[in-house]
């Protein structure tokens, strides 16, 4: 039996307010204990965003009757509310500032370069920023961090260009982190030469819609290659329900908090990865990266030997299928202690809803 720290995904979206049947904070956060994650911070592209103190309000009561594991909400960037000054008070009650800098799903996004600039000039620089933006917007956005002179976090990179560009502007002292998810260490887009997506067991292309879009080979080779430029594992979880993934315009997005663990267990077990690794993407540098606080008695036994098949049928989340259907993988999560309480033991959630902490309220 391996023991790991109770491990932390810093991007997940649980859909709460607005999109209850795709996921909510009970299922969510159920789904995160089942990966081994006891930590989770939230997405704000919610319905409505999470933008002030009546929105973030909204999701933290949702959060604080309905969540099983600890957790953190972010505050999204919009067109209005970039003067932070004007609102001392709300960042320390969030995870940090989401900033969406490229276009996805929801209504959050910052098109014109004049309205980043006071987030990045006014967010307080001791709470962290987290940038969705891919290739030259990515490459804006650390130069933004360069002359303001503040630390932001890159999501989800998924190429080539990306993971070189960090790993040049970490050698330059540009404060500068970034996170990768399975997804992109795993699956590569459908090509001429490769037809067939590498995702088996989907069922058509509307599966496969995902932002950042999966990449090539050679962008995937590329993350491996670079691992020690990336800081953290995520899953950016971005459940959609299985209708809505197969009708007409799936929205993009995968679910990811019970499959993250497996996958990168069995790149370990066929010497890809080191679990020295995998424990500092997974807990030290989140840990570190968004200022999270210790989690006493907290942490994850797993069955380093247990081959077993992922399947949609097994997992909490509420969408209802996995990018990873019958994929083998090798590491089962057997119970998940959570603050001196077993949260889950071999696919049972134990603790009620209402038993995940706002890490945020914890520290004021
Ligand atoms: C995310 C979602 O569905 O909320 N989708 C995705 O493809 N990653 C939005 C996002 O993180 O960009
Ligand atoms: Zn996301």
């Amino acid at each position: 039996m391996l023991k790991l720290p109770g491990l932390i995904d810093p991007h997940v979206h649980l859909r709460e307010p607005g999109a209850t049947h795709k996921e909510d904070y009970d299922s969510g956060t159920s789904a995160a204990l089942a990966g081994g994650i006891t930590l989770v911070l939230s997405m704000p592209n919610t319905r409505p965003p999470i933008f002030d103190a009546e929105t973030l309000d909204l999701a933290l009561n949702a959060a604080k009757q309905k969540a099983r594991c600890d957790y953190a909400q972010f505050l999204g960037a919009g067109p209005n509310n970039g003067d932070w000054n004007k609102n001392r008070d709300l960042p320390p009650r969030a995870a940090g500032l989401k900033m969406y800098l490229d276009s996805t799903f929801g209504e959050l996004r910052l098109d014109d370069m004049t309205l980043w600039m006071p987030h990045f000039q006014t967010f307080p620089k001791n709470m962290p920023v987290v940038a969705h933006s891919e290739s030259r917007s990515m490459a804006s956005a650390i130069l933004f961090a360069a002359i303001y002179d503040r630390p932001v976090h890159i999501a989800h990179i998924s190429l080539k260009e990306e993971v070189l560009l960090i790993k040049a502007a970490k050698e330059r002292g540009i404060k500068v982190t970034c996170e990768v998810c399975p997804h992109h260490l795993f699956l590569t887009a459908p090509s001429p030469l490769h037809p067939s997506p590498s995702g088996r067991g989907d069922g058509g292309e509307g599966r496969l819609e995902v932002r950042p879009r999966l990449a090539t080979q050679e962008d995937v080779d590329s993350l491996w290659k670079n691992l020690d430029v990336i800081d953290c594992f995520a899953t950016d979880h971005a459940p959609h329900t299985v209708e809505e993934k197969d009708a007409d315009n799936p929205p993009p997005g995968f679910p990811g908090l019970e499959t993250i663990l497996p996958l990168l267990l069995t790149a370990v077990s066929e010497k890809r990865l080191t679990l020295d690794t995998l424990i500092e993407k997974m807990y030290t540098n989140p840990k570190r990266i968004f200022n999270l606080p210790d989690q006493p008695e907290t942490w994850v036994e797993v069955d380093e030997d247990a081959i077993y098949e992922i399947k949609a049928a097994d997992q909490f989340t509420r969408c209802g299928w996995t990018p990873f259907e019958g994929w083998k993988v090798k590491g089962k999560v057997r119970k998940v202690i959570l603050r001196g309480q077993t949260a889950f033991e071999d696919g049972r959630i134990l603790v009620p809803v209402g038993y995940g902490r706002d890490i945020r309220q914890e520290k004021s």
